[in-house]
């Protein structure tokens, strides 16, 4: 049988600016899934796309056709509604993994598939398989039991969700096309609309450490995924949050571990407990089990206890001590005044050369690297007084990592540095 279409007649619809059909999007999907549609043709529509953009229209089936090349979780018989959040990336983003436990305690379910870091943006399965025996592999059958009994699961994405996705996702990778904002879109929402999520609340990131450097851009990524997502029958909010400094006052995999466990026991930095109760109360709202007071189980060991079992679920020693690093490197004030900037670009590439990161996705990332920072902007700090230790197995890396640093950080006499709020925006 000769194929219904031809893919040079769908690429050039596009470098025509044209729309493309429902029908040529469908088929396009499923050739190039299953190879009839060869690499090189498909970055071409890619590249066409980024340059020409799609309508609401061609986004909603070009994201419906990605998920139907795979499976489709299917949540039904949970005792519980489900909630979950993704985030668009960033440095010292930590939240999930106080985040999931705490919306648990409201008998919420939180079935977060998550991924590794790829680049200066640290990923949750990294940061968890620093806790001795934790496992991110489940069966959908262990994944259903656990979120049945723990109310929350943390783990890696079966290899069954949106295939078409992963195989565009590498081919944009190496073809710089993944800044277009309806391949983004339609790649974050295909994976969490097959994962079965009822209700989903989006954390996009904006600054210098995000993929989307302006308010602007991450407006228009934040409108185009919540209508894929309303369109589809999932209750979707989205919340721009600041992402030009790092969160909190870790950067890298254990350290992160051990910022977030402060948080569930009632400590821990300000903005990490902010964005964590923040988005914990949309999850609820949107699960509809709003009016809750999040807050108060991060102080009286709720979250903590189902922290604990979730780790435990996964085979994981919630006590065990955390791997540490080998070598420290501190990183001194020049000057008194106040840091009027530490940029989360900087701070996120330095992390990554010291061994927190990966450069290709095989690579091992060292659980014990990364950056502690002593200071954020809007604090007075004296010269000689520690602005950040940098940790490596390998003390080589530590050059690499400040040239990285060199100009990411201000010390000045202004103060007006912290203007920027945490949560930018909301879009629902
Ligand atoms: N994360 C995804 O899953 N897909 C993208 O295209 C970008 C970020």
């Amino acid at each position: 049988m000769s194929p219904a279409f031809d893919a040079v007649d769908v690429i050039c619809t596009k470098r025509d600016r044209h729309e493309l059909s429902d029908d040529q999007i469908r088929w396009v999907i499923d050739a190039y899934t299953h190879g009839a549609v060869a690499d090189e043709q498909m970055s071409s529509l890619a590249m066409a796309i980024l340059l020409n953009g799609m309508t609401r229209r061609e986004i909603s089936t070009w994201t419906a056709a990605m998920i139907a090349s795979g499976e489709r979780m299917d949540f039904s018989s949970l005792s519980r509604p489900t909630a979950d959040k993704h985030s668009t990336g960033g440095v010292g983003d930590k939240i999930t993994l106080p985040l999931a436990p705490l919306v648990a305690v409201f008998g919420v379910a939180v079935p977060q598939l998550s991924g590794r870091g790829l680049g200066h943006t640290g990923g949750t399965l990294d940061k968890l398989e620093s806790i001795a025996g934790w496992d991110c592999n489940l069966s959908n059958e262990a994944m259903l039991a656990q979120l049945d009994e723990v109310g929350a699961v943390i783990c890696a994405a079966g290899s069954g969700l949106a295939p078409a996705d992963k195989k565009l996702y590498a081919l944009r990778d190496v073809t710089g096309t993944v800044e277009a904002i309806p391949l983004i879109a339609s790649s974050i929402m295909s994976k969490k609309i097959a994962e079965g999520t009822g209700a989903l609340v989006l954390d996009v990131k904006v600054g210098t450490g995000a993929f989307m450097k302006t308010l602007e851009n991450a407006r228009e990524l934040a409108r185009t995924m919540v209508d894929l997502g309303t369109d589809a029958g999932v209750k979707t909010v989205a919340l721009l949050t600041d992402m030009n400094t790092p969160l909190g006052l870790t950067a890298g995999n254990a350290l992160e571990v051990r910022e977030s466990v402060e948080v569930l026991a009632g400590g821990g930095p300000a903005d990490v407990v902010e964005l964590t109760v923040r988005l914990a109360h949309e999850m609820l709202d949107t699960a509809g089990r709003g009016g809750q007071d999040v807050a108060a189980a991060l102080t009286d060991g709720r979250a903590m206890d189902a922290w604990r079992a979730m780790i435990t679920a996964q085979g994981g020693d919630p006590d065990a001590p955390l791997p540490t690093a080998r070598h420290t490197e501190v990183v001194r004030a020049g000057a008194d005044g106040t840091l009027t900037r530490l940029d989360a670009y900087a701070v996120g590439v330095a992390a990554w050369r010291l061994g927190a990161g990966r450069a290709r996705k095989e690579d091992p990332v060292q659980a014990g690297a990364g950056i502690e920072l002593h200071a954020k902007p809007g604090d007075v700090v004296r010269a000689g007084e520690p602005l950040m230790t940098l940790h490596s197995d390998t003390p080589e890396r530590f050059a690499r990592a400040l040239d990285a640093l060199a100009g990411g950080w201000h010390i000045g006499t202004e103060s007006g540095s912290a203007a920027t709020p945490l949560i930018m925006d909301r879009i629902a």
